[in-house]
């Protein structure tokens, strides 16, 4: 049986998220855009038709379990049934540990984490009836520890284990589940961190580089190539694996 080929990126209005989207359109997928940021997906989704790809922008709060199941129904009515999941939608509310409040906790764990399992657990249905599937799942070298972020290494290390734990389970359906973990990718997010510190944008991009191996920041095409290997029909026996993208070696 050939399987649907239609993907769901979340938090797919701009950085890494759009790009992904962009990427899988190229991989002949038909693309749904979900984001808090519903003019963003819908011009996400704009630009991948012009291109001759398919796509639709759903306003989704990937933590919002309601929002969540209607929004994958709506997937599977207007486009097939999704066989490809990116759980890439995030947040930072960085603080040192005496500063960080029940809030900033909350709600990081709450985007990365629960939105994870509510989006994965919407979505696996679709997969083992068609006996296929990909989930990704969007990591960070945060997971190692990062001063200032007790609450966004606990979610992205949580998401390790949530990784290998789904590939246990999915692995019989033909649903491969693997973790990517970049390290420092140009986008709004490390360019709301330098605002934060009080650094201009390009003298953080240049100080992170000079300590990058490869002698550059990531882009965001950097994880979607990653991204497209997962979900290729040859990585089938790559599962409840997650490769650092640092553009160098991690400890
Ligand atoms: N930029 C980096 O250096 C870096 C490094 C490691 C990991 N990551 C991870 O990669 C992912 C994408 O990061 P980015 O840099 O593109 O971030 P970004 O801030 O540019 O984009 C994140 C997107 O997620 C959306 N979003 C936030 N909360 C949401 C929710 N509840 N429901 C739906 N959408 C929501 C935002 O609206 C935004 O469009 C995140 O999970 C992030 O933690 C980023």
């Amino acid at each position: 049986m050939t399987h649907s080929k239609v993907a769901i990126v979340t938090g797919a209005a701009r950085g890494i998220g759009a790009a992904v989207a962009r990427g899988l359109a190229g991989d002949g997928f038909a693309v749904a855009l979900f984001d808090l940021d519903e003019a963003g997906v819908k011009e996400g989704a704009a630009a991948i038709t012009a291109d001759s790809g398919k796509a639709i922008g759903l306003s989704v709060d990937v933590s919002d379990t309601d929002r969540v199941e209607t929004a994958v129904a709506q997937v599977a009515e207007e486009l097939g049934a999704p066989t490809v999941l990116v759980n890439n939608a995030g947040i930072t509310r960085d603080n040192l540990l005496f500063k960080m409040t029940d809030g900033d906790w909350d709600s990081v764990i709450g985007v990365h984490l629960r939105g994870s399992f509510v989006m994965s657990r919407a979505v696996q249905k679709h997969m083992t009836e068609q006996k296929w599937g990909r989930i990704v799942n969007l990591s960070s070298t945060s997971a190692l520890g990062n001063r200032g972020q007790a609450n966004y290494s606990a979610a992205k290390a949580g998401l390790q284990g949530f990784t290998k734990t789904l590939a246990i389970e999915l692995g019989k359906f033909g649903v491969t589940v693997n973790a990517i973990a970049p390290g420092f990718i140009a986008t709004e997010m490390t360019a709301a961190t330098a605002e934060r510190i009080g650094v201009s944008f390009e003298d953080f991009k240049a100080g992170a580089a000079a300590a990058i191996p490869v002698g550059r920041v990531g882009q965001p095409e950097d994880i979607a190539h990653l991204v497209s290997f997962f979900v290729s029909e040859g990585a089938s026996f790559i599962s409840g694996q997650v490769v650092y993208a640092a553009g160098g070696p991690t400890d």
